[in-house]
């Protein structure tokens, strides 16, 4: 795999486990020190850090509860006592802002402390650790948030969900004006159904899997690393050219009205 990340430092959010894990693994491939954020699997969190240093890479883990207030400061009192360590002072380079939860909870049966926990975690959290990580962020830096396709076709049964992605898209395009003139680039990626913990109800049964591939062009269940590799482009050299965009990566999901 091409070194195209030596030299960088990327923090990614919510890299314990599924997509943001494959994220991290990939970006530490490219040569990039990963710091691998966790909420509550701190073990697999640190199994991802000693298989990204067992591979040749580097990389440390940091854990902060995105559903809690003060997250954003958490996170980061974490990542610049690391850095400053290593490096000497807290600049990074990458930004991955992929934590998030997805309550399978259809519009009325959404309570207001779902509503709530959906917001905090999935827009509040991410707008303010984006907020910090714009102060340490060198220039020509990335920031490339985990969005979702729920966005262009919305899921009914996750109505609160759906709805709550929107506004990462919608950030991504006033941060791209605002850092443009510092070369930073502002993204966002739409998954559709990935293989993951999240998922699990449409991937774990035949149902949901025949489901999920009957409204998708290309005919398998997307996996982590479908979504990581468009993540390393948007976090490289070759897409200096790409931002305030929203990259779609469900396979072709719902793209005809057939
Ligand atoms: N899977 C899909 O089909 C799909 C489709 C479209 C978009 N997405 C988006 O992709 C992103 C990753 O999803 P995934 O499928 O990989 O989900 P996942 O397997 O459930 O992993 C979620 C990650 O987010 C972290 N997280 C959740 N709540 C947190 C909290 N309160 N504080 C800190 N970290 C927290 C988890 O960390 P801990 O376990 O350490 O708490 C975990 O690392 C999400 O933003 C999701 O909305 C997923």
């Amino acid at each position: 795999m091409s070194k195209s990340l030596s030299g960088k430092i990327a923090v990614v959010t919510g890299a314990s486990r599924g997509i943001g894990r494959s994220i991290a693994e990939t970006l530490a491939a490219k040569g990039a020190l990963v710091a691998v954020h966790y909420g509550k699997s701190k073990g697999p969190a640190e199994e991802v850090v000693a298989k990204i240093k067992a591979a040749g890479g580097d990389a440390f883990a940091v854990g902060a509860d995105l559903a809690k207030k003060g997250a954003a400061q958490a996170l980061f009192a974490a990542v610049d006592q690391e850095l400053k360590q290593r490096t000497g002072d807290t600049k990074f380079d990458i930004l991955v802002n992929n934590a998030g939860i997805a309550p399978f909870v259809n519009f009325a049966d959404t309570t207001e402390e779902i509503l709530d926990e959906i917001y905090t975690v999935n827009v509040r959290s991410l707008f303010l650790i984006t907020q910090e990580a714009v102060k340490r962020l060198r220039d020509n830096g990335r920031i490339i948030s985990t969005s979702s396709g729920v966005v262009r076709t919305p899921l009914p049964a996750v109505a609160a969900y759906s709805m709550l992605k929107a506004p990462l898209d919608n950030l991504a395009k006033s941060l791209a004006v605002e850092l443009g003139p510092r070369g930073i680039t502002v993204n966002t990626v739409a998954p559709g159904v990935i293989n993951t913990d999240m998922a699990a109800d449409f991937v774990n049964n035949a149902e949901g899997q025949a489901f999920a591939i009957s409204k998708q062009a290309l005919k398998r269940i997307g996996q982590p690393d479908d979504v990581a590799d468009v993540v390393a482009f948007l976090a490289g050299p070759d897409s200096r050219w790409v931002t305030g965009q929203t990259i779609d990566v469900t396979g072709g999901s719902v793209i005809t009205f057939a």
